[in-house]
Protein backbone atom coordinates (compact mmCIF):
# COMPACT_ATOMS: atom_id res chain seq x y z
CA UNK A 1 0.00 0.00 0.00
CA UNK A 2 1.56 3.63 -0.67
CA UNK A 3 1.87 5.94 1.77
CA UNK A 4 1.01 9.42 1.21
CA UNK A 5 2.35 12.14 3.86
CA UNK A 6 0.20 15.54 4.06
CA UNK A 7 1.48 18.49 5.94
CA UNK A 8 1.07 21.75 6.87
CA UNK A 9 3.92 23.09 7.86
CA UNK A 10 4.28 27.29 8.94
CA UNK A 11 8.18 27.15 10.61
CA UNK A 12 8.81 23.70 10.23
CA UNK A 13 8.32 21.94 12.97
CA UNK A 14 5.74 19.29 11.31
CA UNK A 15 8.22 19.45 8.10
CA UNK A 16 10.33 17.39 10.88
CA UNK A 17 7.98 14.86 11.47
CA UNK A 18 6.43 14.26 8.01
CA UNK A 19 9.56 13.92 6.48
CA UNK A 20 10.94 11.35 9.18
CA UNK A 21 7.37 9.46 8.70
CA UNK A 22 7.68 9.71 4.76
CA UNK A 23 11.43 8.10 5.26
CA UNK A 24 10.29 5.70 7.20
CA UNK A 25 7.65 4.60 5.29
CA UNK A 26 9.09 5.15 1.52
CA UNK A 27 5.96 7.66 1.51
CA UNK A 28 5.06 10.41 -0.60
CA UNK A 29 5.55 13.54 1.11
CA UNK A 30 3.06 16.80 0.05
CA UNK A 31 2.43 20.30 1.23
CA UNK A 32 -1.09 20.56 1.48
CA UNK A 33 -0.16 23.63 -0.15
CA UNK A 34 0.18 21.43 -3.35
CA UNK A 35 -3.34 19.97 -3.12
CA UNK A 36 -5.45 22.17 -5.82
CA UNK A 37 -8.33 22.41 -3.07
CA UNK A 38 -7.41 23.61 -0.19
CA UNK A 39 -9.68 23.14 2.94
CA UNK A 40 -10.25 24.49 6.43
CA UNK A 41 -10.92 21.41 8.54
CA UNK A 42 -10.36 17.27 8.06
CA UNK A 43 -14.07 16.42 7.31
CA UNK A 44 -14.29 18.26 4.28
CA UNK A 45 -10.42 17.86 3.72
CA UNK A 46 -11.31 13.73 3.19
CA UNK A 47 -14.42 14.57 1.60
CA UNK A 48 -12.47 16.18 -1.07
CA UNK A 49 -9.19 14.14 -1.32
CA UNK A 50 -11.32 10.99 -1.03
CA UNK A 51 -9.36 9.16 1.61
CA UNK A 52 -10.45 6.13 2.68
CA UNK A 53 -11.42 6.69 6.45
CA UNK A 54 -9.38 3.32 7.57
CA UNK A 55 -6.49 4.38 5.90
CA UNK A 56 -6.22 7.68 7.26
CA UNK A 57 -4.18 8.50 10.39
CA UNK A 58 -3.41 12.35 11.21
CA UNK A 59 -0.81 13.95 13.59
CA UNK A 60 -0.74 17.02 15.06
CA UNK A 61 1.97 19.44 16.30
CA UNK A 62 1.62 22.07 18.38
CA UNK A 63 3.16 23.66 22.42
CA UNK A 64 -0.01 22.49 24.28
CA UNK A 65 1.81 19.55 26.76
CA UNK A 66 1.24 16.05 25.96
CA UNK A 67 0.32 15.48 29.53
CA UNK A 68 -2.89 17.57 28.52
CA UNK A 69 -5.52 15.58 27.43
CA UNK A 70 -8.66 16.98 27.80
CA UNK A 71 -6.95 19.42 25.36
CA UNK A 72 -5.93 17.12 23.16
CA UNK A 73 -9.08 15.27 22.57
CA UNK A 74 -10.55 18.58 21.90
CA UNK A 75 -8.40 19.45 19.06
CA UNK A 76 -9.43 15.84 17.63
CA UNK A 77 -13.21 16.78 18.46
CA UNK A 78 -12.86 19.94 17.03
CA UNK A 79 -11.35 18.50 13.46
CA UNK A 80 -14.18 15.27 13.69
CA UNK A 81 -11.85 13.31 14.39
CA UNK A 82 -13.40 11.27 16.92
CA UNK A 83 -13.11 7.85 15.22
CA UNK A 84 -9.91 8.45 13.26
CA UNK A 85 -6.22 7.25 14.72
CA UNK A 86 -4.54 10.07 16.65
CA UNK A 87 -1.38 11.43 17.27
CA UNK A 88 -0.36 14.42 18.99
CA UNK A 89 3.36 15.42 19.11
CA UNK A 90 5.31 18.94 20.58
CA UNK A 91 6.55 21.04 17.79
CA UNK A 92 8.37 24.30 18.73
CA UNK A 93 8.34 28.28 18.75
CA UNK A 94 10.82 30.03 16.08
CA UNK A 95 9.77 33.70 17.17
CA UNK A 96 12.32 34.41 13.78
CA UNK A 97 10.21 33.11 11.63
CA UNK A 98 6.86 34.67 12.74
CA UNK A 99 5.46 38.09 11.85
CA UNK A 100 3.73 40.50 14.60
CA UNK A 101 0.27 39.23 14.80
CA UNK A 102 1.50 35.81 15.17
CA UNK A 103 4.29 37.01 18.46
CA UNK A 104 1.37 39.03 19.72
CA UNK A 105 -1.31 36.06 19.61
CA UNK A 106 1.21 34.04 20.91
CA UNK A 107 2.14 36.59 24.00
CA UNK A 108 -1.02 36.61 24.57
CA UNK A 109 -2.12 32.63 24.94
CA UNK A 110 0.66 33.03 26.98
CA UNK A 111 -0.18 35.46 29.57
CA UNK A 112 -3.42 33.94 29.85
CA UNK A 113 -2.11 30.46 30.82
CA UNK A 114 0.31 32.20 33.32
CA UNK A 115 -2.90 34.14 34.69
CA UNK A 116 -4.95 30.29 34.71
CA UNK A 117 -4.18 28.32 37.94
CA UNK A 118 -5.14 25.72 35.85
CA UNK A 119 -3.28 26.47 32.86
CA UNK A 120 -0.71 24.23 31.39
CA UNK A 121 2.34 25.94 32.54
CA UNK A 122 4.87 23.95 30.56
CA UNK A 123 3.08 25.41 27.55
CA UNK A 124 3.54 28.89 28.67
CA UNK A 125 7.17 28.77 29.74
CA UNK A 126 7.37 27.10 25.76
CA UNK A 127 5.75 30.02 24.76
CA UNK A 128 8.59 32.48 26.44
CA UNK A 129 10.95 32.04 23.85
CA UNK A 130 12.02 30.38 20.52
CA UNK A 131 12.77 26.33 21.13
CA UNK A 132 12.52 23.33 19.54
CA UNK A 133 10.61 20.74 21.40
CA UNK A 134 10.26 18.30 18.94
CA UNK A 135 11.15 14.25 19.31
CA UNK A 136 11.20 12.08 16.11
CA UNK A 137 11.19 8.79 18.64
CA UNK A 138 7.75 10.01 19.28
CA UNK A 139 6.48 9.13 15.67
CA UNK A 140 8.04 4.87 16.34
CA UNK A 141 4.18 4.26 17.37
CA UNK A 142 2.41 5.64 14.02
CA UNK A 143 5.26 3.93 12.40
CA UNK A 144 4.32 0.64 13.44
CA UNK A 145 0.50 1.35 13.41
CA UNK A 146 1.16 2.11 9.61
CA UNK A 147 3.26 -0.62 8.82
CA UNK A 148 0.82 -3.20 9.88
CA UNK A 149 -2.30 -2.06 7.90
C1 LIG B 1 -0.24 32.00 15.80
C2 LIG B 1 0.05 30.70 16.51
C3 LIG B 1 -0.93 30.10 17.29
C4 LIG B 1 -0.66 28.90 17.95
N1 LIG B 1 -1.64 28.32 18.71
C5 LIG B 1 -1.38 27.14 19.32
C6 LIG B 1 -2.39 26.49 20.09
O1 LIG B 1 -3.51 26.97 20.21
N2 LIG B 1 -2.09 25.31 20.68
C7 LIG B 1 -0.85 24.73 20.56
O2 LIG B 1 -0.63 23.64 21.12
N3 LIG B 1 0.11 25.32 19.84
C8 LIG B 1 -0.12 26.50 19.22
N4 LIG B 1 0.85 27.11 18.49
C9 LIG B 1 2.17 26.49 18.44
C10 LIG B 1 2.38 25.73 17.16
O3 LIG B 1 1.43 24.71 17.03
C11 LIG B 1 3.78 25.15 17.22
O4 LIG B 1 4.67 26.22 17.20
C12 LIG B 1 4.07 24.19 16.11
O5 LIG B 1 5.23 23.46 16.40
C13 LIG B 1 4.26 24.92 14.80
O6 LIG B 1 4.53 23.97 13.79
P1 LIG B 1 4.96 24.41 12.35
O7 LIG B 1 6.25 25.13 12.47
O8 LIG B 1 5.07 23.16 11.59
O9 LIG B 1 3.85 25.28 11.81
C14 LIG B 1 0.61 28.29 17.82
C15 LIG B 1 1.61 28.90 17.02
C16 LIG B 1 1.33 30.08 16.38
C17 LIG B 1 2.42 30.71 15.54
Amino acid sequence: MKTIVIYSSKTGFTLKYAKKLSEELNGELINVKDIKKRTRDFSHFNKTVKVNPGQLIVFACGLTSRDDQIKIQEIKKANHLETTPFYYFTGGVDYSQLGFASKSLLKMICNSIKKDPQGDQMMAARLEKSGDYTDLDLLKEMIEQIKNK
